[in-house]
């Protein structure tokens, strides 16, 4: 089963849920790169991850701004992904990289969605 927008949980931001779909579509992509071995994989990882980064640095200035006191529990999980993501290139295995697109980041996306963007948008809209 694909990966699907419909698994995650919308937030009180449209610009999130934006970003979170687009990157549903591109997890997808890199797990069937992957499954292929393909030469499209390399420069769509690249791609996710610059949006990867955006999306991270979007959820942390809102945190920052309206000082979110659960900043440091939702920064440390995207910290988390982070070094799994240089763990895997350093490991540069694609059936690594393939479980980890398949099963492993959709499965973190969904539960981070529910457990730290959905109350950080609620408290972001609240403080403006
Ligand atoms: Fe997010
Ligand atoms: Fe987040």
């Amino acid at each position: 089963m694909p990966f699907s927008i419909e698994d995650l949980p919308q937030v009180a931001l449209p610009g999130l849920n934006q970003l979170h779909a687009e990157e549903v579509v591109m997890i997808n992509a890199l797990s069937a790169h992957a499954a292929a071995r393909a030469d499209a994989f390399g420069p769509a990882l690249a791609e996710f991850l610059e949006h990867l980064a955006k999306h991270f640095e979007i959820e942390r200035t809102n945190m920052e701004r309206t000082e979110y006191p659960e900043r440091a529990a939702h920064l440390a999980e995207h910290d988390g992904i982070d070094a799994r993501v240089a763990e895997l290139e350093a490991a540069d295995d694609a059936g690594a990289w393939h479980a980890f697109f398949a099963d492993e980041l959709p499965k973190w996306f969904v539960e981070h969605v529910a457990t730290h963007d959905t109350p950080t948008a609620e408290h972001v809209v609240a403080h403006g």
